[in-house]
């Protein structure tokens, strides 16, 4: 059986494995020692794994059947292991060899040795070499947490920030403090709807378009919701500025009535939700957060596919940093507004599972709390 290794990005390693598991649900995830590294074990296409990584935040890139290395072991054994590796998965084209060093320098290892030796295996096996824009790239990361080189044909850029500097929110026509870091917004609506083709996204209370902007980059049926006009009319203008031929429909509406907000054709085919809401009493002034919130939910449920997914942001007191794991179920923690005991009981009543949580570290009195759910089947 095929078995892949996704190479994350050291931002928050914990939400990228949850977005490489949703983006690749027929992949099977083992964990190696190192906090980047994961293995992908299962039947997915070259194709498949293309479009991960091209809507992708937190993973780099994918290395096609990749072998490990370990520090410790004989480099002979490694390059003799590759050679073989090169003809069992032989590629047409110019190739070139792509380092990525992940947390820092690895002890006693020369990548620039290790990267000479495989480029001059590449040649002796007859790749043209074409440093500037080879056809076919060999991914080796070095990954000095654990000690271990992985190493194959590799998929995506490999580089370490996705590009999000030229989307920051702070450079778009409508900014508020409220606009969501671009970074967290593309990783949530990943985990939230999965694949590309699995249905849409719906972004159920848009603000200035974070979700919005970054699902509709990513080439996914997008819809954003939002009771303010005023915000509506800077989203677009958000979305035209980012992505002028963008077919996402910003629509004027109360997330707690979706059947009346959508489209017809969009019923029971959002396959992700993302949701940051409002704090305090919100702009329906009747329900308080905890009530907004199954209001919401109870409404998404109505719209949603058979397997929809919901990212939910909650901003919370500081907690540390978690950035490799997730939250243990029994932790302790505090949200900025409203109980974690309510949040929690407003998805059993309303027919969501959750899944996992993780914590995000703002800064030293802000973090964010990122949770993911399921819905229980529906009837
Ligand atoms: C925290 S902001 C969202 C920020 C957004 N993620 C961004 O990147 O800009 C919350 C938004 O929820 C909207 N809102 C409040 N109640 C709503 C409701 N019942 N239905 C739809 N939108 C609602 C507010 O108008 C506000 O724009």
């Amino acid at each position: 059986m095929a078995s892949h290794v996704a190479s994350l990005r050291g931002w928050h390693p914990a939400l990228a494995r949850a977005e490489v598991a949703s983006l690749l649900p027929q992949a099977k995830l083992i964990r190696l020692e190192s906090r980047r590294l994961v293995q992908l074990e299962g039947d997915i296409s070259l194709e498949q794994m293309h479009t991960a990584v091209e809507c992708a935040s937190g993973c780099q890139a994918l290395l096609w059947n990749a072998i490990l290395w370990k520090h410790e072991e004989d480099s002979t054994a490694f390059y003799e292991h590759l050679r073989t590796y090169l003809e069992a998965y032989p590629r047409t084209g110019s190739a070139a060899v792509r380092s990525m060093k992940h947390e820092g320098k690895m002890p006693g290892v020369s990548s620039r040795e290790f990267a000479r030796t495989i480029g001059g295996i590449l040649s002796s096996q007859g790749y043209p070499i074409d440093l500037e824009s080879p056809e076919h790239r060999l991914g080796m990361v070095f990954d000095a947490s654990a000690g271990i080189i992985a190493c194959g044909w590799m998929v995506g850029s490999g580089d370490d920030s996705d590009g999000i500097v030229a989307r920051r929110a702070t450079d778009r026509p409508f900014f508020k403090p409220v606009s969501l870091d671009p970074r967290l917004a593309r990783l949530a609506v990943n985990v939230a709807s999965g694949p590309r083709d699995s249905g849409a996204t719906l972004d159920l209370m848009t603000g200035t378009g974070g979700f919005v902007l970054e699902a509709a980059i990513s080439n996914r049926e997008t819809y954003g919701v939002d009771l303010d006009p005023f915000m509506i009319e800077g989203a677009q203008k958000n979305l035209d500025w980012a992505m002028p031929s963008s077919e996402a429909k910003l629509l004027l509406g109360d997330a707690t009535q979706l059947p009346e907000v959508i489209p017809s054709h969009a019923h029971k085919r959002i396959a992700g939700f993302v949701l940051d809401p409002p704090y305090g009493r919100n702009s329906q002034g009747s329900l308080d957060h905890a009530e907004l919130i199954e209001a919401v939910l109870h409404s998404s449920r109505k719209v949603a596919a058979k397997k929809a997914g919901l990212v939910l942001i909650l901003p919370m007191h500081p907690f540390g940093e978690f950035p490799d794991e997730a939250l243990e179920d029994e932790a302790e923690f505090e949200l900025l507004h409203g109980q974690w005991s309510e949040i929690k009981s407003t998805f059993n009543k309303t027919g969501w599972r959750i899944e996992q949580r993780w914590v995000e570290h703002v800064h030293a009195s802000l973090g964010r709390l990122i949770l993911h759910a399921t819905i229980v089947p529906q009837d």
